[in-house]
């Protein structure tokens, strides 16, 4: 896609276990919209399962260890995400992967992701591995700087997109789901 930028399209395409997956950790830690530190709605519902889990609120992005909703550890990472995510930095080229934390996204039709990237992690030397539940949208890399015009990446589910060495920091967005709700597993090394 771009160096360092992996699609391995199709690779979660049995994604029966995962949508279950999905369910079960969001049974114990349910989806909500979480305030960005200025104090917008993000339109994407999140939770989170592993170690840790990525927070928004009035005192800014970061990892808690409970879930500030329920006061109890986020469910830890079921093992089809773990497979998944492994094999996914292995065939990308980034080798072995143990990650911490999986962000689940839900998009319904009008929720979509502004231009940023992923910067709250201690350790950059892990890659993201990105999957594609549900209804397919277009994500948009922009690479080292905001500026410029993006490279559009349809993801169908069942894709993996996964970043990492110099393409770490990179900035991306993505655009409102086609046809349908979207979940998006984002796994990463923060601790
Ligand atoms: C994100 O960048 O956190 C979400 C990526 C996606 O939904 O594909
Ligand atoms: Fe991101």
């Amino acid at each position: 896609m771009a160096p360092q930028v992996v699609l391995l399209h199709g690779f979660a395409a049995a994604t029966g276990d995962l949508d279950a997956a999905v369910e079960l950790v969001s049974a114990a830690a349910p989806f909500r919209q979480l305030k960005t530190p200025g104090g917008r709605l993000m339109s994407a519902a999140m939770t989170s399962c592993g170690a840790c889990g990525w927070y928004s609120d009035a005192r800014g992005y970061r990892y808690e260890r409970l879930d500030p909703l329920t006061g109890q550890p986020w469910p830890a990472i079921p093992e089809p995400f773990l497979r998944l995510a492994r094999a996914s930095s292995e065939v990308a080229g980034f080798g072995t992967y143990e990650p911490d934390t999986c962000l689940i996204n839900r998009y319904v039709p009008t929720a979509q992701m502004g231009i940023h990237h992923d910067a709250d992690e201690r350790d950059f030397s892990q890659p993201i591995v990105s999957v594609t539940l549900g209804a397919p949208a277009t994500f948009l890399w922009y690479g080292p700087s905001k500026r410029g015009s993006p490279l559009r990446i349809r993801l169908l589910p069942g894709d993996v997109l996964v970043w990492g060495g110099a393409a770490r920091k990179g900035y991306h967005a993505v655009q409102k789901p086609e046809g349908g709700t979207r979940y998006n597993l984002t796994f990463r090394k923060a601790l």
